[in-house]
């Protein structure tokens, strides 16, 4: 689904700049965990109301979707329920390196990523390994990454990548609507949308692996979602 372009959505965004982290001189707060790809908002929102005692960080690379999730958590603060602790990073994940410090996260979220499915388009996944070895980076020793898909293949490559890539996998669900780990479950946009069309939920917790050793030729490159769209403007 291709995002609208959001009227005057600069001058709506820099009326969310309390909560936007510009550069990384406005990483004033460590985030317990981050969420990739956050879309409209609705599960870092709920995750963080859920969580008052931790910071969140949210990364959406698309400005016409941060927009409305920038503005979903600032109509919160004048509520009697305001949402204190999350930051928005309105840019690509793969830039998340120059933000955060390694070893710091928890957690990480990564909810119905775009799927990406034609094979030189592998690089733009965010479970393809130069992603899972920058995520095994920030996270801490104990760190997780929590990933959910309604895509299959997706599922199965993502699986792989990240067994491979220096961490162990557990709570691997192929049907999560079903299965006991539903009941703490927080639904994002996508996941609402699939779920209403009766598709399975696929959902793994990739628990990171502090001793493992990278292979040296792991390619660390990303193909950045800036250049993407200098080819495909309308993407
Ligand atoms: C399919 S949507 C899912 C949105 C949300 N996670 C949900 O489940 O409702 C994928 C989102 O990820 C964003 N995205 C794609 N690649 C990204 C990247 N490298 N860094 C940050 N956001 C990205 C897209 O702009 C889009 O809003």
């Amino acid at each position: 689904m291709r995002a609208r372009h959001k009227k005057h959505c600069a001058e709506r965004l820099a009326a969310c700049k309390e909560i936007l982290i510009l550069s990384p001189e406005d990483m004033k707060i460590i985030p317990y965990g981050i969420e990739l790809g956050c879309g409209k908002g609705a599960f870092i929102t709920e995750l963080a109301k859920r969580n008052p005692d931790k910071n969140y960080l949210a990364a959406e690379s698309n400005k016409n979707v941060a927009v409305t999730a920038a503005e979903r958590v600032m109509a919160s603060i004048n509520t009697d329920e305001p949402i204190n602790n999350i930051r928005l990073f309105v840019g690509g994940a793969e830039r998340l390196g120059d933000y955060v410090k390694p070893g710091s996260i928890s957690r990480i979220y990564i909810n119905h990523p775009d799927p990406w499915p034609r094979r030189n388009h592998e690089k733009r996944r965010l479970s393809y390994q130069s992603y899972v070895h920058m995520y095994w980076n920030l996270l801490c020793d104990d760190g997780k990454v929590i990933f959910k898909t309604d895509n299959r293949p997706l599922f199965d490559y993502s699986i792989s990548s990240f067994k491979d890539n220096g961490f162990d996998l557990t709570d691997v669900t192929y049907d999560l609507v079903n299965s006991k780990y539903y009941d703490s479950d927080i639904i994002s946009e996508y996941q609402a949308y699939f779920i209403s069309k009766g598709l399975p939920i696929h959902r793994f917790t990739a628990v990171k692996l502090p001793e493992f050793v990278f292979r040296d030729d792991i390619d660390r490159d990303f193909v950045t979602i800036p250049k993407i769209k200098e080819r495909n403007p309308d993407k």
